[in-house]
């Protein structure tokens, strides 16, 4: 069966930032506060990490449930990642996630800057330094004939586009967020156009979900 490549949950800003400027440990997406742009996703039943009983169903919850679904493997920017840039000075930090990384499967982290691969929990984690193309290869034998995710962030997902890497790809537009700088994932969808059918879908929460398949 084929495998899909896959881009999921990725949220954008009403300007189509992924990330605002100025990333760092105290601020993981920059000046952008992740809080409002997954405040969709953390409403939701279906939220890994809700802690008390309750939330929506409906649109924004069917994403969030389906995030893992046939999921084999990820692949993700070495920003994405952490804010540590350039070679690697702490090689304590695992990543922003804890000891259970949300993944669940192997994620390969592209990076310049290669070291030790490493476990936590059920995620091991890969540092690769490749092309597009060949790091999917990796990520494909990996995921045991189940799907790819691409989880990000902007940069890392411009470079599977314009490589024509991506099958599916699904981003939740946060009107109510305006960041005027940062990383950007588009400055209009139809940017896509040309290579993607696009549905659009606003969510009651606010959010705007656009769906993306290849034409
Ligand atoms: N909105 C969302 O849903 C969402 C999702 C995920 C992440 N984020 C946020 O987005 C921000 C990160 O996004 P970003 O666009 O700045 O960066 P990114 O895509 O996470 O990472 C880019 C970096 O990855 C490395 N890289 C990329 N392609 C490579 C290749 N082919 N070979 C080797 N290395 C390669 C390079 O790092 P080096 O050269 O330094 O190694 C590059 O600077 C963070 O703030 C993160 O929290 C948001």
């Amino acid at each position: 069966m084929h495998q899909l490549v896959k881009v999921q949950n990725f949220a954008v800003s009403g300007d189509g930032f992924g990330a605002g400027e100025g990333q760092s440990r105290e601020r993981p997406f920059g000046h952008a506060d992740p809080g409002s742009m997954f405040a969709w996703a953390g409403a939701t039943a279906s939220w890994p990490n809700r802690t008390d009983p309750g939330g929506s169903r409906g649109l924004d919850d069917y994403f969030t449930r389906d995030f893992a679904h046939n999921i084999g493997a990820e692949i993700m920017g070495r920003n994405k990642f952490g804010p540590q840039r350039g070679p690697w000075q702490d090689h304590d930090w695992r990543g922003w996630w804890g000891g259970e990384p949300p993944f669940h499967t192997p994620v390969f982290v592209l990076t310049h800057h290669p070291r030790p691969s490493f476990t936590l929990s059920d995620t091991t984690f890969h540092f690769v330094d490749g092309d597009p193309a060949t790091v999917l290869a990796q990520a494909r034998e990996a995921a045991q004939g189940r799907d790819v995710r691409l989880g990000g962030g902007a940069t890392t997902i411009r470079e599977f586009l314009d490589a024509d890497l991506v099958d599916t790809m699904h981003v939740a537009v946060v009107p109510a967020v305006q960041l005027g700088a940062g990383v950007r994932l588009w400055v209009s969808p139809d940017e896509l156009l040309d290579r993607f059918h696009l549905e659009v879908v606003p969510s009651p929460s606010g959010v705007i979900h656009h769906l993306f398949w290849r034409r």
